[in-house]
């Protein structure tokens, strides 16, 4: 092979090297890395995005070196010269992808073991999914209630997790991992958050109507200000001695069941727009030609026999009421009709 092949050879090469890496670092592609475990699968993907850029500048270099080289010339119609293969460049052919290939899978799994492996004491929070709300508990901290995932930075992290209806997924970008909810079961996910910020967590399973405002947050904390958050404000004790005033049961609950994703209520400083506006529920009930406290009651246990005019059909599950005892259906009711009743003032 001649020396000015070579050259021209390295040089497409390069070009296309240099091409392949401006197109894949210029985008940012991945959202920042904000757990020990997203770190890792950042690796993975660099790692691949490294070897697709050195196979696309050979095969870039060679496809343009032979269109320009080898093409035929005006008026030349012979064929051109027969080629029975080439053991050396065969084998080596196979034997490169072989290897990349292997190499990819035993990052791969590394880091999947590394990314599994919760280690010692990790604190367990367990998440809970139903339409449309996320609810995260803290069994180290009297099983604390939050409708935000509050974590301390540097700590490892086993969310365990289920749904109380439909199919549900947890994913937060910044954390790299996803993880499918769904009743009856208890998948974990672990994470070992390794910088402080806000950041969003996404239902990413379609699961009704409701599905894209399935959203919550996801704070770090400095391990201080997680502690002092965590043994702070009351303690979920469900059914407990210290249960609170009737209200306020009311409203936890209201929180709780996931009502505050889907409707308005003033009494509960919720905005959901994918249900009736529950600030307007003595008119509702009116319209639905009802006595108040029945058709709450009513709009609870039976959601989809009666619907407000401007509202879709089947979107509050149909077993909402079946979930509440009876002493918490009441708590609910009473709270609302209250909460209503004020409004009306
Ligand atoms: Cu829950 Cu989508």
């Amino acid at each position: 092979m001649r020396r000015g092949s070579i050259v021209q050879l390295v040089l497409f090469g390069v070009v296309a090297g240099a091409a392949g890496t401006t197109l894949a670092i210029a985008p940012a592609w991945l959202p920042e890395a904000a757990s020990r475990e997203a770190g890792r699968i950042h690796f993975v993907f660099w790692f691949v995005t490294g070897i697709c850029i050195f196979i696309f500048s050979i095969v870039a270099a060679v496809l343009a070196y032979s269109v320009l080289k080898f093409r035929r010339k005006p008026d030349d119609d012979s064929d051109g010269p027969p080629i029975h293969g080439h053991t050396g460049l065969e084998i080596a052919w196979t034997a490169v992808p072989a290897i990349l290939v292997t190499a990819i899978g035993v990052v791969s799994a590394i880091v999947l073991a590394k990314d599994d492996a919760a280690g010692a004491n990790p604190l367990r929070v367990e998440v809970v999914a139903q339409q449309f709300a996320w609810s995260f508990y803290y069994p180290s901290y009297g099983n604390k209630r939050s409708d935000v995932l509050r974590l301390p930075v540097n700590r490892s992290v086993v969310l365990r997790m289920t749904s109380r209806d439909v199919a549900h997924s947890f994913w937060v970008p910044q954390f790299s991992q996803k993880q499918d909810l769904l009743p009856g079961i208890h998948p974990t996910l672990h994470i070992t958050p390794d910088r402080v910020g806000t950041y969003p967590v996404i239902c990413t399973e379609l699961c009704g109507l409701g599905h894209a405002l399935m959203r919550s947050q996801t704070v770090v904390m400095k391990p201080g200000a997680f502690e002092r958050w965590a043994k702070s404000g009351k303690q979920a004790s469900p059914g407990g001695a210290t249960a609170p005033a009737k209200g306020q049961a009311g409203l936890t609950l209201f929180n709780q069941q996931g009502c505050n994703a889907c409707h308005t209520l003033s009494a509960a400083a919720s905005h959901g727009t994918t249900g009736p506006d529950l600030d307007k529920l003595p008119a509702e009930a009116q319209r639905a030609g009802v006595p108040l406290e029945k058709f709450i009651v009513h709009s609870i246990t039976h959601p989809n026999a009666y619907v407000e005019p401007g509202y879709p059909k089947s979107v509050m599950p149909p077993d909402f009421g079946t979930k509440l005892s009876t002493a918490q259906l009441d708590q609910l009711v009473q709270f609302l009709v209250a909460s209503a009743k004020k409004g009306t003032k």
